[in-house]
């Protein structure tokens, strides 16, 4: 089956969640796709400028929670746009997870006009993300945003 209704139908699922859903779609990404090697999401905290860890998959992480402008993260809860980092070690502004890590795409999640989280994703691969990706990823957080 297509991804964007294997997505669909964890979103829809009645039974679970919205936290059980968005760890489902974790691992769903996790396994569809190779070069995905964490998969997680954040939330605003309240109204407080920072983020907070939400469901994930992959490597533990110290940075759970992030004050808005700070990484990759940090900057699109500012920015409200997709960030896609092609090689993490030439961004200044940027909070190392792993050393493995080589790539990173953040997509905000936009609720009535507020940036309330984001997926984001970090690869061992240099490059690895395609604009089909990116709007796949566009696409499934504003399902997200639907059912929050
Ligand atoms: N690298 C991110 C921090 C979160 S981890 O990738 C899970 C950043 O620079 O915001």
């Amino acid at each position: 089956m297509e991804i964007k209704k294997r997505l669909s139908s964890i979103l829809e699922s009645p039974s679970n969640h919205i936290d059980e859903k968005l760890l489902k779609i974790c691992q769903l990404l996790d396994q569809e796709y190779s070069y995905f090697n964490w998969t997680g999401f954040y939330f605003r905290n309240g109204d407080k400028e920072e983020l907070v860890l939400g469901p994930y998959v992959g490597a533990a992480t110290d940075h759970t929670v992030i004050p808005f402008g700070k990484g990759i993260c940090g900057q699109v809860a500012v920015s409200n746009e997709t960030f896609v980092v092609p090689d993490v070690w030439e961004q200044d502004n940027y909070l190392a997870c792993s050393l493995d890590t080589k790539a990173e795409i953040v997509v905000p999640i936009i609720k009535d006009g507020k940036n309330i989280g984001q997926i984001d994703i970090d690869s061992h691969t240099h490059n690895p993300f395609t604009a089909e990706d990116r709007k796949m990823l566009e696409w499934l957080c504003e399902e997200i945003a639907k059912i929050m």
